[in-house]
């Protein structure tokens, strides 16, 4: 699939007006996406879970403006209330994704979002809500166009969905999404994201997340800048070779269902991130006391519990714990009794491994 495949040769017939409606997931990176090139283009494949309890719901209203002009034509309102500060993002997303959806011009739209995590809690909203509006502008051109398969729909949706924030492009599909070129992955792009297409062990059926907010402020480094800082990293070739090297690993460990190595990876991916961010110049460390709190806390358990708990982060201090359906009734009463305390005001969300997006 080239760039080109996604620009519509025309269209059957547009529609005066209609709603579209998509609720779409967060995802948590097991090996992380850190630094690009232009257009988005990821410097190293990544692999994701695709989340469940945390996402966006998006619906919008299309109308044929009667007098087009040269500017986008749209009213944003998040939870209810119209957002002038949401207007400049959803303005160069738009800009971006023009060539590849020619009718945007042609329309007013009227776009509410929601998302079901709470606002500021330190969960980037952008994954669910770039791919949800993606999606209900798929949804328009599928309407338009009616001989569009499902496969494209969804490498397309994820095409655009990565215009808007690179990680969104894997929150499309589930359980587990691979995005970033690979030897070691059939079908892999850089343009989009793909379901992961070999065969995963039970073990990580209903894999959960339990999400530890620790700090629910602003995130320090916006990802744009950190990314950037990626340029000229003194460490960042062998990085992007690290990553490519932990797909092939966690090939295996999908196929096998080796948790111990599972463990390894994941962990080890989490903590070369914020590594990056601290021998990057200007350098920042995101991590709270809390946040490693929770990992000594996690390991200290880990061994003696002889249970599979482990951690991963993003880009900021809140902390992903992460376990097997089978054993859950051992880790979650250890999250409650002795790492909820670090949460600030106590905050944490309850989430698993899912399935995808869905139309509304
Ligand atoms: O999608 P962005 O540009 O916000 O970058 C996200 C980067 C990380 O969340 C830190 C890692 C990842 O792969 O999701």
């Amino acid at each position: 699939m080239t760039e080109k495949e996604f620009i519509p040769a025309s269209y059957t017939a547009l529609n005066d007006e209609g709603i579209v409606a998509y609720c779409s997931p967060s995802n948590i990176a097991l090996i992380k996406y850190w630094g690009k090139r232009e257009n988005q283009i990821p410097a190293n494949p990544s692999i994701s879970f695709t989340l469940d309890a945390c996402s966006t719901t998006t619906r919008v209203h299309y109308k044929k403006r009667i007098h087009k002009n040269d500017e986008f034509s749209f009213d944003l309102f998040f939870e209810g209330e119209a957002k002038e500060e949401f207007q400049p993002k959803i303005k160069t997303f738009l800009k971006r994704i023009e060539k590849y959806m020619p009718f945007l011009k042609d329309y007013h739209f009227v776009i509410n979002t929601s998302n079901t995590f709470p606002h500021s809690s330190g969960i980037a909203s952008s994954a669910s809500g770039m791919s949800a509006l993606a999606l209900c502008f798929m949804e328009m051109e599928r309407g338009f166009d009616k001989n569009i398969t499902l496969e494209y729909f969804n490498q397309k949706a994820s095409f655009l969905s990565r215009l808007g924030s690179g990680s969104a492009c894997r929150s499309i599909q589930g359980p587990l999404v691979q995005w970033g070129e690979s030897d070691a992955v059939e079908g892999s792009s850089n343009l989009f994201g793909i379901k992961y297409p070999y065969e995963v062990h039970p073990i990580f059926n209903n894999y959960h997340d339990t999400i530890l907010l620790v700090d629910k402020g602003e995130k320090q480094v916006s990802s744009t800048v950190g990314h950037d800082l990626m340029h000229g990293h003194p460490f960042a070739s062998n990085r992007f070779k690290q990553a490519d090297t932990n797909v092939e690993k966690l090939k295996i460990v999908f196929s096998k269902g080796n948790l111990d190595e599972f463990i390894n990876i994941v962990e080890s991916e989490a903590l070369t991130l914020h590594a990056m961010m601290m021998t990057s110049n200007p350098y920042f460390i995101l991590m709270k006391p809390n946040t490693l709190s929770i990992i000594n806390s996690i390991w200290k358990f880990r061994e003696e519990s002889k249970t599979h708990v482990c951690f991963t982060l993003d880009a900021g201090a809140n902390v992903h714990v992460l376990y097997p359906e089978n054993e859950k009734d051992i880790v979650f009463p250890f999250i409650k009794d002795k790492l909820i305390s670090f949460c600030q005001n106590g905050q944490y969300i309850c989430d698993r491994i899912g399935l995808g997006a869905k139309k509304l």
